[in-house]
């Protein structure tokens, strides 16, 4: 079933899991349009509480925009217990924020909905986003282009599956 509460989460909330909030709202616009993609909610969070109420990174900030996407109004904010009832799926950047989501979790049904984000343009592979924090303007523009390929990828392997269906 195609997920339609989506939470995005790394570890300080600044730099990728708000702008693979706001590529992957682009990439719904793109294929369903503005009204349809409303049915969507999304949402970003931090394993950690580092940066509490802070917009992004003003280097993740310019680096979305160039691509025409304004996350300046997103304001980090730690995961917490009920998300896992509140979203139908986790997408978590790497091993870490994986290991860290998965020891919150409290049964079967939790641990199904944490997945790497990177898993659908490369299944198994336990790929990762890299965290581009302490890095340069290119870190950004990279992580940019992983969250904008997995967000294409999930929307077509949850619309294939639908047709197949139907
Ligand atoms: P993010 O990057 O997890 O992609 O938001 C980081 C931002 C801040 C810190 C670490 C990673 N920090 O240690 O403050």
């Amino acid at each position: 079933m195609t997920p339609k509460s989506i939470l995005f989460v790394c570890l300080g909330n600044i730099c990728r899991s708000p702008v693979a909030q706001g590529v992957f709202q682009y990439s719904l616009n793109e294929r369903f349009g503005f009204d349809l993609s409303k049915n969507w909610i999304l949402d970003s969070a931090g394993t950690s509480n580092y940066h509490n109420h802070e917009p992004p990174d003003i280097r993740a900030q310019q680096s979305t925009l160039i691509h025409d996407i304004d996350i300046s109004h997103q304001r980090s904010r730690q995961f917490k217990l009920d998300d896992f009832d509140k979203f139908d799926q986790i997408f978590v950047m790497d091993a870490s924020n994986y290991k860290n989501v998965l020891k919150l979790s409290k049964n079967s049904v939790h641990k199904n909905k944490i997945h790497l984000f990177l898993d659908s343009s490369y299944p198994d592979e336990n790929r990762q986003v890299p965290d581009p924090y302490f890095g340069g303007n290119e870190g950004f523009e990279n992580v940019f282009q992983m969250l904008k390929k997995a967000s294409v990828n999930w929307l077509d392997k949850w619309t294939s599956v639908n047709e197949s269906i139907e």
